[in-house]
């Protein structure tokens, strides 16, 4: 059979042969060979407002994050020399990029809202996605967004209260609480204000970040080539005495010469690599919302991998270029240690500064795809239906949320005139996602006040790389169980293969490595289990049925 997903075609009422009243069996969860699915039905995925830029700026905007102002220090520490650090870095974003190919693959396939949710249903069955829902909607967004939003209050209390200078010390730990939950629930209010408002922030904090790290390389080649510091104290040389890849104290090379120990320490090295690309699924989320997924998503991806890449490396360079290894090694700012080396306490500012919008615009991009997310899993049955509607209402029955609350008048009349179908109504002032949003906001803020960042961190790279492996892995039993789906997108096979064989490697290690963080990773997820029972074949919306 040759399969096709296709919301446009199969919703257009122009198209479609069927009565209106039967679109919810044509999406139903057991017939995905006529695409669709609930999620298709009206909704976001009718706006179809996402262009090729909002898309990038999307997946670059949520990668650059603070990971690469703050995470040289912890690659640098586990790893014999500099030229060592690079090729990690390299390596993690190669990592990265076949993640994303093969997701690019998949949403290309199926070009649907909510990423791996969808992606693990088509290949393993419902349960499998209600799971994946389950341990993202709870823990793995709004966790990920709580360590965002938590570093970029700390570095928004560096530039109020001064202490940009890593010399002074940080405000309090609830100092930055506190600054982190009020930067986050602003960004959650601007993505329940507007969709139009939050891409357009997306896209300027896209090329104020990747403009910094490209301001950074420059500076670092201009530092090298002339010797010229601005704290007066002359350059740092270490580079040209030394060379990119002699070992040097304190490296790996000096601990653990070899073996597994060795291998540890660059798996650990690997994993701070890899949280600064984390985010390369993120567009994957809304791919039922781009004008033209088929065509945009591998576009974005393969333009926006690249570029996070690269200028990646380029900056990791030119900290090299500027500070010695010791200090990279023992900052945890070192974007703003480099400002402070090359242009004094001013250059500390400005990149506390920098830093703390680079965290506000990832904080964005990671909260628009939260909210769409929890908006499918409203709309599956997964949560309670009210998650799955657009604009502000305060009933959840059945009736009203097939028929969104406010039309127009020109809305009922094409609907009377069978012009449109009836999911086309919405609130007219606000078509986001609101309490979807606010759910997200509930457990994000939840996790800000009592999460600890070591904790959050862990449960994320086993959790979130078990996942990715599992959707990876669906992409090449898919290759073989349905060889005739149509898929704009082809990723060579070796693509999948490699991804799975390290992201496998990584989970083992910190199965090995934390195994009581494991248990309780895998305690939750299977406590999905009862849940799914209960919420989709026990008790679901009548309408789903
Ligand atoms: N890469 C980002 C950073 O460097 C973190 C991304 C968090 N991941 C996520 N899926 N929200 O800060």
């Amino acid at each position: 059979s040759n399969r096709s997903y296709s919301v446009s075609s199969a919703f257009d009422f122009n198209t479609h042969l069927v009565p209106l009243s039967s679109t919810a069996e044509l999406g139903s969860r057991y017939q995905p060979t006529t695409g669709g699915t609930a999620n298709g039905v009206g909704g976001l995925e009718r706006q179809k407002t996402l262009t090729f830029l909002n898309g990038l700026s999307l997946l670059v905007g949520l990668q650059i994050g603070s990971g690469i102002f703050s995470s040289p220090s912890q690659v640098n520490n586990h790893v014999p020399s500099p030229g060592v650090s690079l090729v990690v870095w390299a390596v993690a974003g190669l990592l990265a990029w076949t993640g994303a190919a093969s997701y690019a693959e998949l949403g290309g396939a199926i070009p649907l809202n909510g990423g791996s949710s969808v992606y693990l249903r088509h290949c393993f069955g419902e349960l499998a996605g209600f799971l994946f829902s389950w341990t993202a909607v709870i823990v793995l967004k709004p966790g990920s967004a709580a360590i965002i939003a938590i570093i970029s209050g700390e570095y928004i209390n560096r530039v109020l209260f001064g202490s940009f200078n890593p010399d002074t010390p940080l405000p309090g730990v609830w100092a930055n609480k506190i600054t982190a939950v009020v930067c986050f629930l602003f960004v959650t209010a601007l993505n329940i204000i507007s969709t139009k408002l939050t891409t357009r922030l997306s896209d300027g904090m896209m090329f104020l970040k990747v403009g910094t790290l490209l301001a950074i390389t420059v500076i670092g080649i201009v530092v090298a080539a002339t010797g010229i510091n601005g704290d007066g104290k002359g350059a740092n040389l270490e580079w040209k005495q030394h060379g990119w890849f002699e070992s040097r104290p304190g490296g790996v090379g000096e601990r653990e010469s070899s073996g597994i120990g060795g291998l540890g320490e660059y798996a650990i090295a690997l994993y701070a690599g890899l949280w600064a690309f984390d985010g390369w699924d993120n567009v994957n989320y809304v791919t039922g919302e781009m004008r033209n997924p088929t065509h945009d998503l591998p576009r974005v991806i393969h333009t926006g991998m690249p570029i996070v890449i690269l200028s990646y490396l380029l900056a990791n360079m030119s900290y090299y270029f500027v500070l010695p290894g010791s200090v990279i090694g023992s900052s945890n700012t070192v974007a703003v240690a480099f400002g402070t080396k090359v242009f004094g306490p001013i250059g500390g500012l400005i990149f506390a500064i920098v830093v703390s919008l680079s965290c506000f615009g990832a904080l964005n991009a990671t909260t628009f795809t939260s909210g769409r997310l929890v908006y499918v899993a409203g709309k599956e049955g997964y949560l309670p239906a009210v998650f799955g509607t657009l604009g502000f209402r305060l009933s959840s029955s059945p009736r009203q949320i097939r028929e969104f609350s406010h039309p127009t008048f020109f809305q009922r009349l094409r609907h009377v005139l069978r012009l449109t179908p009836r999911e086309d109504y919405v609130s007219p002032w606000s078509k986001t996602p609101v309490y979807a949003m606010l759910l997200n906001a509930v457990f994000t803020t939840g996790y800000i006040l009592v999460g600890e960042f070591g904790t959050l961190l862990t449960f994320y790279g086993v959790a979130g790389y078990s996942f990715y492996f599992l959707t990876v892995l669906g992409l090449i039993v898919l290759r073989y169980r349905e060889p005739s789906l149509e898929r704009p997108y082809r990723t060579w096979i070796s693509t999948p293969l490699i991804f799975c064989c390290v992201s496998l490697f990584l989970i083992c290690r910190g199965v090995f490595s934390s195994p009581l963080q494991t248990l309780v990773v895998c305690a939750f997820v299977a406590a999905g289990v009862p849940v799914y029972w209960w919420r989709i074949i026990g008790w679901r919306p009548v309408w789903n049925k």
